[in-house]
């Protein structure tokens, strides 16, 4: 035989080929957008630092939701910006509440996607910090009985899934106490086990109104720096009845992802954040980067790292293009 014997160039040469001997495939399925929620009617404002996503108020998420369901999205995940913030967070588990009745809408007009709930305090909060604080901190336990409070409020208003992104020390244990004491055995937990303190999540902070007003999140969010912590944090929730196991940000976590994906059987989210989302608009706005390749090999990446779910503001884009392909 000449050399080279094998030439990898053989299955690369045309789209068909390389479309059947491709590993990695995205679908609109995989794919769950996050709504943001606003007081008032009549409100479709655009996110300056997050071009193409709009915060909604609850008249209009039906509209939203439809087309969502037109592009084969089943998924949403909702954050709520209340009118008004206390010390405690409790608009968080109001009954008549922002996100609750976002819930109550989708369930109603659109009862065939799957609402997904964050569950934190942040939004909440008039401090801005993702629980209850005790001179200057935040208190992890007397911050659970609030989140499995909130929990229990989405799963009444009719929530599919509840999504604790809080970073509290047992969590997730509180969360399905709660919820297995009042008749949601059925409401999984996707929980948001390895989330770390990121500078990527700062678009995000704008649209929730989220930014904390004193200090940062690095006493409960986790260091950068740490994958043994990752494995521990998701042991720790399996443990404590998680369903499926989510890292946060995606991008620069996938060796975080793919060894989350070899260690545990549970199914893996990945949530590709704001930042993420903001880099790839920005430069494709300069004429920097072409923006349709750059999101859908960032996304294809999320996958071949193992993640089964995205949470992804490109879900819309991405269906579009995986409609015209
Ligand atoms: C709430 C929460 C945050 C995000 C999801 N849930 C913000 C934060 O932790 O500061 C970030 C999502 C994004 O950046 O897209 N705690």
């Amino acid at each position: 035989m000449v050399f080279p014997e094998y030439r990898s160039r053989r299955l690369r040469r045309t789209a068909a080929l390389r479309a059947l001997v491709r590993e990695t495939r995205l679908s609109a399925e995989q794919l769950v957008y996050p709504l943001f929620i606003v007081p008032g009617t009549k409100v479709r404002q655009e996110v300056p630092s997050m071009p193409g996503v709009f915060r909604l108020s609850v008249d209009r998420l039906a509209a939203e939701a439809e087309t969502l369901l037109k592009l084969g999205i089943s998924a949403v995940i909702l954050f709520g910006i209340p009118e008004k913030k206390d010390g405690a967070g409790s608009g968080a588990h109001a009954k008549d509440g922002i996100v609750q009745r976002g819930i109550r809408e989708l369930k109603k007009r659109t009862p065939q996607l799957t609402v997904i709930t964050d569950v934190c305090l942040c939004e909440y909060t008039d401090h801005g910090h993702c629980g209850f604080l005790v001179n200057n901190e935040v208190d992890n336990d007397a911050t659970l009985e609030i989140l499995a409070q909130t929990a229990l409020s989405h799963a009444r208003a009719g929530a599919d899934m509840v999504a604790p992104s809080d970073m509290m020390d047992g969590r997730v244990a509180e969360i399905r106490g709660m919820l297995d004491e009042n008749g949601f055995e059925m409401v999984p937990i996707m929980s948001y086990a390895v989330k770390y303190a990121s500078a990527f999540y700062g678009p995000f902070r704008d649209a929730a109104e989220s930014t904390p007003q004193f200090g940062d999140r690095r006493g409960y969010q986790m260091d950068p720096a740490n994958v043994r912590e990752a494995l521990r944090e998701a042991t720790l929730d399996t443990e404590e009845g998680a369903d499926i196991l989510m890292v946060k940000p995606a991008l620069a976590y996938l060796d975080i992802i793919a060894r989350l994906r070899e260690e545990f059987d549970l199914p893996i989210a990945a949530y590709q954040v704001s930042g993420e989302y903001a880099m790839i608009k920005a430069a494709a706005a300069n004429g920097w980067i072409d923006g349709e390749r750059a999101m859908e090999e960032s996304l294809l990446a999320i996958r071949r790292a193992g993640a089964d779910i995205i949470i992804t503001y490109f879900a819309k884009e991405m269906a579009r293009l995986l409609h015209k392909q």
